[in-house]
């Protein structure tokens, strides 16, 4: 099983619009937290939320996170 790879030991914190989006659990994204493909060709895949409002969201750079994809602390025991 492969280890997805840790962009930042530190959520990345940003205001969203209300939508669908989609986070990248593989660590290979060139667009900050969101999936751009790069996980094609491993056995990753990006998880997928939504928020109903507009608010703001810490979102999971380590990629360890149990509550994806939103940061739960774990960065701190990496
Ligand atoms: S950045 Fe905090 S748990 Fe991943």
């Amino acid at each position: 099983m492969s280890l997805p790879k840790i962009v930042a030991k530190q959520p990345v914190i940003l205001e969203l619009e209300a939508g669908i989006y989609w986070w990248c659990k593989c660590g290979k994204s060139q667009n900050s937290a969101f999936c751009d493909g790069s996980h094609r060709g491993t056995e990753f895949a990006p998880t997928q939320f939504e928020l109903a409002e507009k608010q703001k969201v810490a979102l999971c750079q380590c990629k360890y996170t149990k509550n994806p994809p939103f940061c739960d602390g774990t960065h701190s025991q990496l």
